[in-house]
């Protein structure tokens, strides 16, 4: 099986769309990759799925890092990408671009950090010191603080312009692809139509390159989820029930035999 990259990224637009997830260990990002899906992101999500946070505001580098290195060490064919967690590139270019280098050599193909036009200078530095980078435009929940909750991005014609500026101006920086997050799809329609990289949509429409879902999401190890979401599994109920399974197996003796 062929190895996800930069390249064939890029070359996947208007060829192929891709269903892509997160992941934040080596149990479940094998399986994915074995399942054929081409990127993983090791997203900031953790603070929320994986660690009972809020928001994805707590998640700190060293937490990023020790998944990244799991998750790359199960995966064969994905491409690994390491979400930057708030806090690690606010804080200077140099801490960024060293924070980055770090996520590099725990195994991640690629970084995602969130931002427009903002983070361009960023962006470039990374890319020419050789470090791929998947960008971020609409709603980015780092900034959930900025919005007063997790809100839907682009919806005035003026906030709708400022994300294609952005998704632009990520793009002529170096990005290979872009994050669309809970955007109107006629928004996330035209910003992928005038881009040349991958657009990855999330809450964001049919009309995107690329899709992310939420691991926990997309499985239903979460119960509750955004109204774009599909669930392909129910594992919640499932799991309970083996927990209970076993619990009440021991209890009356009935395991181990
Ligand atoms: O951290 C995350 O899960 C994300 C989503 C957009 C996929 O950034």
């Amino acid at each position: 099986m062929k190895k996800w990259n930069v390249a064939s990224v890029r070359a996947s637009k208007g060829v192929e769309k891709l269903g892509c997830c997160t992941a934040y260990d080596a149990c479940f990002a094998r399986l994915a990759d074995e399942a054929g899906v081409p990127i993983i992101l090791v997203g900031d999500s953790m603070g929320m799925t994986m660690l009972g946070y809020e928001t994805t505001l707590p998640v700190k580098i060293e937490e990023t890092l020790s998944a990244t290195a799991a998750v790359a060490r199960a995966v064969k064919s994905a491409m690994v990408v390491a979400d930057l967690p708030f806090g690690s590139y606010q804080c200077g270019d140099d801490l960024a671009v060293m924070n980055a280098v770090k996520c590099i050599q725990a195994g991640a193909d690629a970084v995602k950090l969130e931002g427009g036009a903002r983070v361009c200078g960023l962006i470039k530095r990374l890319t020419e010191a050789g470090i791929p980078v998947l960008a971020h435009v609409g709603m980015t929940p780092q900034s959930v603080n900025e919005y007063g909750g997790f809100k839907r991005q682009g919806k005035t014609r003026e906030a709708a312009e400022q994300v294609l500026a952005d998704a632009k101006a990520v793009e002529a920086a170096g990005a290979f692809a872009v994050t669309l997050e809970c955007i109107p799809a006629e928004l996330a329609a035209q910003v992928t139509a005038s881009l040349k990289i991958v657009t990855v949509g999330i809450g964001a429409g049919p009309v995107c390159d690329a899709q992310w879902l939420v691991m926990h999401d997309l499985l239903g190890l979460n119960e509750k989820v955004p109204t774009f979401v599909k669930q392909y599994a129910h594992l919640a109920s499932e799991v309970r029930d083996a927990f209970s399974s076993y619990v009440r197996e021991v209890r009356e003796g009935v395991f181990p035999e």
